[in-house]
């Protein structure tokens, strides 16, 4: 009789210790992640972005000899916030290169994303009369249809000023975003 009497009382203690074992899972872990964003805290380098290249014109002259050529392309850019507070930055710049030629460039809009949230927006860099030499005009004809004409994007995005983080120059500064893509596969993701 003792002894189930110990056993239960036993149980019961376990029991108690399970119960505050998953309460503190379930507080402890949104505490930890706000405080990363908070404290260790940069959204400037949580902030993750992705592109996908919705459309691209101005490259088919190649095809009939021309080495001037105007190219515009059309981005989507995808902002993922994972901080439980509101992020934003200043806008932008954008260059699309290919071997090293920059093809077309443009501003990146402002943009706010909301806490534990998304946002897409989208910049559309063009450039105008660019000379391409001839070797490289046929490189990019014959890279083009087996997928392997890389297109490099580089992304800076002006940061507003942060003054809780101020003695951190990425609150005050810039943030430089590599995209890589192949021309025709039109995917592009991930920071480099
Ligand atoms: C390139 O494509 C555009 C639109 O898709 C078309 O208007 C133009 O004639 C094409 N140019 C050549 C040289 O094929
Ligand atoms: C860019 O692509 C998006 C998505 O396909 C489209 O909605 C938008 O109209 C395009 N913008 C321009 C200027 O072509």
């Amino acid at each position: 009789m003792d002894d189930i009497a110990a056993l239960m009382r036993r149980e019961k203690i376990l029991n108690r210790a399970r119960n505050t074992i998953s309460a503190i899972y379930m507080v402890g872990i949104p505490v930890m992640f706000l405080a990363v964003c908070i404290f260790a805290g940069d959204p400037n380098d949580l902030a993750e972005f992705s592109i996908n290249l919705a459309a691209l014109e101005g490259l088919n002259g190649t095809a009939v000899g021309r080495t001037t050529v105007s190219p515009a392309f059309n981005l989507t850019v995808r902002v993922e916030n994972p901080c439980l507070q509101p992020w934003c930055f200043n806008g932008g710049e954008v260059l699309v290169s290919y071997a090293g030629v920059a093809l077309a460039w443009g501003p990146v809009p402002a943009l706010c994303v909301r806490r534990s949230a998304a946002a897409e927006l989208t910049v559309l860099p063009w450039g105008r009369d660019v000379g391409l030499s001839e070797d490289l005009r046929q490189r990019l004809l014959s890279e083009w249809p087996m997928g392997t004409a890389q297109v490099l994007v580089e992304m800076k995005i002006f940061h507003p000023i942060n003054w809780m983080h101020s003695s951190k120059l990425s609150y005050i500064g810039t943030s430089l975003y590599n995209f890589k893509f192949m021309l025709g596969d039109g995917i592009a993701r991930g920071k480099e």
